[in-house]
């Protein structure tokens, strides 16, 4: 077990280490449903994507930011988590296993147990928290969990799940996510307690999810959980329009002590108006310590310098002459005259920027609804930034303007992820459904 120097331990003591096998029980229910959703809404503040989930008995209504490569869900219990359906896991049970633990503890604070996120014979595995980068444990947990289905076209009885394991956290591991955001749902391939996938062994249907994130703060976005398809009004139907792409296989992570839960792809190329934009292909190998990943973290896609310099002169270029170019507005540094700029149903009327997948010809496009990003009256910026902190790791992380109003679809089980374009193209858009 490595711990690297941003591991913090505000109140937990670790008395033993433990490996930990049993078999492997997870919640009964008796109502089967085939697709579970979430309603999402954008913070305007924080940017993150905010999503709600029924707790605890009495159940209260917890907001909860996504991280797409988070392992369990976790939440706040210092700070009033009342609940008479709480159980904490014990050192080698079934859920410390679930969970992949490889710690267990006593965690006491002045000699007596604290309760939800401080019990005797804990086991805890890693949270984190993807905004402030706090990288922590948390306490292993069992409780009531509900959430709604999908019937058709229609909204569904709720789901109640009354065993779910979640990860409790101190109050501290919230910050920065957003105003009365307790914690995180985390949607990551690598565990067995992440949301889809733990649903997905309660409810018996196919471990799989797809996004589909509003670009409003006002109308919320949808998650899909389970099976599709994924319909819109009009009888839009979502599925089939996707492209799909393999997930990579995760480098294993020492300072987790495990695969990383992260979605990676092949990006091989990135042409705009159908002009290749010169990169060097080493930064695009996840084998060379670089690649590309999705997360639902960063609000804007970070490109590495080089990749970021050659990209913002492509666009310029491509730019129609009469578009006039402002003072950059930060983060951003390629920014318009938004009076230049026309629209169509695609959004902004910008360079068309192709994002080349694992094959030849298969592409993600990008219009100008998620390409140019309007910060005032008088700017429009290209809605990419520069990797500034570090000259290592992925040289590409798709962030959530891209994905906005696009479906994004995450397979765990047949290890793709699909990309639907801009549902603009299909004349609709991610709050154009009926459950949110
Ligand atoms: C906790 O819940 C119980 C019963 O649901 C209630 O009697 C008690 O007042 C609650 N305590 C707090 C601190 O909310
Ligand atoms: C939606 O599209 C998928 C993929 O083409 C198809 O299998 C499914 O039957 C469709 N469902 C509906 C309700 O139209
Ligand atoms: C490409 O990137 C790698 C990794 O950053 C670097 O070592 C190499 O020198 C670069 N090649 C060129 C031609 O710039």
């Amino acid at each position: 077990m490595a711990l690297s120097y941003y591991y913090i331990f505000p109140f937990y003591c670790f008395l033993l280490i433990t490996t930990i096998s049993t078999n492997n029980t997870l919640a009964k229910t008796t109502f089967h449903p085939k697709t579970l959703f979430l309603a999402v809404k954008k913070d305007p503040i924080s940017l993150q994507h905010i999503s709600e989930i029924q707790q605890r008995t009495p159940l209260v209504p917890l907001k909860l930011s996504i991280h797409l490569a988070g392992d369990s869900v976790w939440v706040d219990c210092e700070k009033g988590y009342n609940s008479s359906s709480y159980k904490a896991a014990h050192c080698k049970s079934s859920q410390c296993k679930l969970a992949s633990t490889t710690l267990c503890g006593d965690c006491l604070v002045g000699l007596v147990e604290r309760g939800p996120g401080c019990n005797k014979d804990g086991c805890y595995n890693t949270i984190e928290n993807p905004l402030v980068q706090i990288l922590t444990r948390g306490e292993i947990a069992r409780d009531v969990l509900t959430i709604k289905s999908i019937s058709g076209s229609f909204v569904g009885p709720v789901a109640t799940i009354p065993n779910y394991i979640f990860s409790c956290a101190g109050s501290y591991v919230t910050q920065d996510l957003g105003k009365d955001v307790k914690g995180t749902i985390g949607f990551g391939h690598q565990s067995a307690v992440s949301l889809p996938v733990q649903l997905a062994s309660a409810f018996k249907f196919t471990r799989k999810f797809a996004i589909c994130l509003s670009s409003s703060t006002e109308r919320n976005g949808i998650i899909f959980i389970g099976n599709s398809p994924y319909l819109f009004n009009g009888g839009f139907n979502a599925s089939r329009d996707l492209i799909y792409t393999p997930i990579l296989t995760s480098p294993y992570d020492v300072v987790r002590d495990k695969k990383i839960s992260e979605y990676y792809i092949t990006v091989s190329s990135i042409s705009i108006n159908g002009k290749n934009v010169p990169i060097n292909k080493t930064l695009l190998s996840l084998e060379k310590q670089g690649g590309t990943s999705i997360s639902t973290g960063l609000p804007y896609t970070m490109l590495a310098s080089s990749i970021y310099k050659a990209v913002t002169e492509a666009f310029v270029n491509e730019m129609p002459k009469e578009v006039r170019s402002v003072a950059p507005v930060e983060p951003f540094t390629t920014c318009f005259n938004s009076r230049d700029i026309g629209m169509s149903r695609l959004g902004f009327n910008a360079p068309e920027i192709n994002i080349g997948l694992h094959k030849k010809n298969m592409h993600w496009t990008i219009t100008g609804a998620n390409s140019l990003v309007k910060v005032n009256e008088d700017a429009v910026c290209l809605a990419f930034v520069e990797r500034l902190t570090r000259d290592w790791g992925e040289a590409i992380i798709i962030g959530t303007y891209q994905m906005q109003d696009n479906l994004v679809e995450f397979d765990i089980s047949r290890r793709r992820i699909g990309f639907s374009n801009s549902l603009f193209f299909r004349q609709t858009m991610c709050s154009n459904q009926n459950y949110t």
